[in-house]
């Protein structure tokens, strides 16, 4: 098989006052080890529950989720997330602090060497001269690189993404997809990534999983040969091919 995560017939259901209210139905879908997989859909449509389902924060109503073939229960060191929100951070700790905190406390790494790790992850997304900062004095795009790197530091057998970078400017914004591309080259670590932006799922995705809007079902999942490609012949081809079956 070779698949890391897998989704079979998934329903998720939130408990409100008139009821279930179902945001995810009959979702099926695998990850391969090394592959950057996107769950695309509008806004509302279920992505993030989906999500929070993988990294064990929600549980499912129905189906199964299943890491490396063991049930997913509850979250876990090997399936960090990086959120769209600037404040994941803790404020009153310096930017390498940040980075440390969770490699002694999740991976129990003795000091030195957590030190170390999380040196080199700040490095390779740039920031190592901004170790003793505070969060408050960075801009936007750089804390989500410290969220980042405080994620891959983790060594997760899993990176999983919630629209990290949707709340920042169009330049930066343009910027951190290109790094986290950079970056996987890297690490090869595999990646699940919520977006709503076509040009973003296109950009990033190896495959594509196309949503419904509420409740999320699936449309379809794209192979992307365009993966990397910006603005391209081919790229702009798949963008086309994913407006299509959104617009279904
Ligand atoms: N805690 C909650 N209780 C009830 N409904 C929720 C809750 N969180 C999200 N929802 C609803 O579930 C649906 C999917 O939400 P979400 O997964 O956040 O969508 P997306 O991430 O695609 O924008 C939406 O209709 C939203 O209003
Ligand atoms: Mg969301």
């Amino acid at each position: 098989m070779g698949d890391l995560l897998g989704v079979r017939d998934v329903t998720i259901a939130y408990p409100t006052e008139h009821g279930a209210f179902i945001a995810v139905e009959g979702v099926s879908f695998a990850v391969a080890e090394g592959e950057k997989f996107v769950l695309l859909g509008p806004s509302g449509c279920g992505k993030s529950t989906l999500l929070k389902a993988v990294a064990g924060f929600m549980p499912i109503a129905a189906g199964a989720m299943e890491l490396e073939g063991r049930r997913i229960e509850r979250p876990g060191p090997d399936r960090v997330v990086v959120f769209q929100e600037f404040d994941q951070l803790l404020p009153w700790k310096t930017v390498l602090a940040n980075v440390v905190y969770p490699l002694r406390v999740a991976r129990g790494l003795p000091a030195p060497r957590a030190r170390e790790t999380a040196e080199s992850f700040l490095a390779m997304v740039g920031l190592d001269r901004f170790a003793a900062s505070y969060p408050h004095q960075l801009s936007g795009g750089m804390k989500q690189r410290v969220a980042i790197a405080r994620a891959l530091a983790l060594d997760p057998r899993m990176l999983l993404m919630d629209e990290p970078f949707a709340s920042l400017d169009a330049l930066t914004r343009h910027k951190m997809r290109e790094e986290l591309l950079a970056i996987w080259e890297t690490t090869r670590k595999t990646l699940l990534f919520v977006t709503h932006s076509i040009e973003e799922a296109v950009l990033l995705g190896d495959r594509i999983l196309v949503l419904s809007a509420g409740p999320a079902r699936v449309r379809r999942i794209l192979a992307n040969p365009a993966v990397g490609a910006r603005g391209t012949e081919a790229a702009l081809a798949v963008q086309r091919e994913v407006q299509t079956v959104l617009g279904q």
